[in-house]
């Protein structure tokens, strides 16, 4: 059975991004591929842009959607076996997910890290619970340590609006007050090293990303430097991996200002903290691209339903 969890489960990324540009152009190119078919989105925390642009996507493949709220309105699952469930958790997930499936054809999950044990969540509880236990085809729509939906939908803005062959890509971290998952920085970096791009990473010392995710990639600690004739500059913060979701720094000369972005173009996957991650006048500023990369999310979408409806049915 086929899966999307993580942007190393596209087959062919050229050929994504090729069909991704078709389907900028026409929205409905792929037809009716998902009539007949549900789709079953849990989401265990909030989304504005994933939910509602998955739900379009399957829309216009022809899909049933249904959404709901796990977080807030499921049981509370237990994920480890041979456990005595006389505490919190009401539902095994060896219940839980094959019952889902009963009524639904793919299921999306949406389950963040939860930052306090660094092995459980690069272990992927929830979204390798429900892979394991669901018997059908499972999307990512933002998991402990991945984001491959917003990777896709930041590839697909970078090949849309590059000027070069290969363009100066680079990602920069942004103080923000909470402590935040490595999830979208995780997939951004995996996604780059399959692109033709030249990557920098730039922030403080001690945020180092986990070294399967950027392949030994060394960081460049100097923003300045590492901004440099820059083509797009993809601001986001995260918190440590070494001192696991830890925040290190709140140092706002790292938030992200016109003079340091320069000709360069602006991006971030959204919600952002204005005036702390990123000044006002480069989300207002025509250098930003914010709004093409939540644009792109519906097409990144189309073409995970569209792959796993092709080659699971
Ligand atoms: N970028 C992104 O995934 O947005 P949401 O959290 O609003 O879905």
């Amino acid at each position: 059975m086929n899966h999307f969890c993580k942007t190393t489960d596209i087959p062919d990324l050229a050929d994504w991004l090729k069909l991704g540009r078709r389907l900028r152009e026409e929205p409905e190119l792929l037809g009716l591929l998902g009539r007949g078919k549900t789709l079953c989105l849990l989401f265990f925390n909030n989304s504005l842009r994933t939910r509602l642009s998955t739900q379009k996507a399957s829309q216009l493949l022809g899909m049933e959607v249904m959404v709901m709220n796990f977080g807030s309105e499921g049981w509370s699952l237990e994920y480890r076996d041979g456990t005595i469930m006389d505490g919190g958790p009401a539902e095994h997930i060896r219940e839980a997910a094959p019952v889902v499936a009963q009524y639904a054809d793919i299921i999306g999950i949406r389950a963040f890290a939860k930052l306090t044990d660094r092995e459980a969540d690069y272990a992927e509880e929830v979204l390798q619970g429900f892979v394991q236990h669901a018997g059908v085809p499972v999307l990512n729509m933002e998991s402990a340590t991945a984001h491959p939906l917003q990777a896709l939908a930041d590839a697909l803005t970078i090949e849309q609006f590059r000027k070069s062959k290969r363009p100066r890509v680079v990602l920069s971290w942004a103080p923000h007050p909470r402590a935040l998952p490595q999830a979208v920085p995780n997939s951004f970096v995996e996604m780059m090293r399959a692109l033709p791009v030249d990557l920098t990473i730039t922030h403080p010392e001690g945020y180092e990303l986990a070294p399967e995710f950027t392949g030994g990639l060394v960081p460049e600690y100097d923003q300045e430097k590492a901004l440099r004739e820059a083509d797009f500059v993809y601001v986001k913060n995260w918190s440590s991996y070494s001192d696991y979701g830890a925040i290190l720094s709140q140092d706002p000369d790292w938030m992200m200002t016109g003079s340091k972005l320069g000709n360069a173009r602006f991006m971030h996957c959204l919600p952002v903290r204005r005036n702390v991650v990123v000044a006002d006048g480069v989300l207002d500023g025509d250098r930003s691209l914010v709004l093409q990369q939540a644009a792109n999310r519906t097409i990144a979408a189309q073409l995970a339903l569209a792959h796993l409806i092709q080659s699971n049915f």
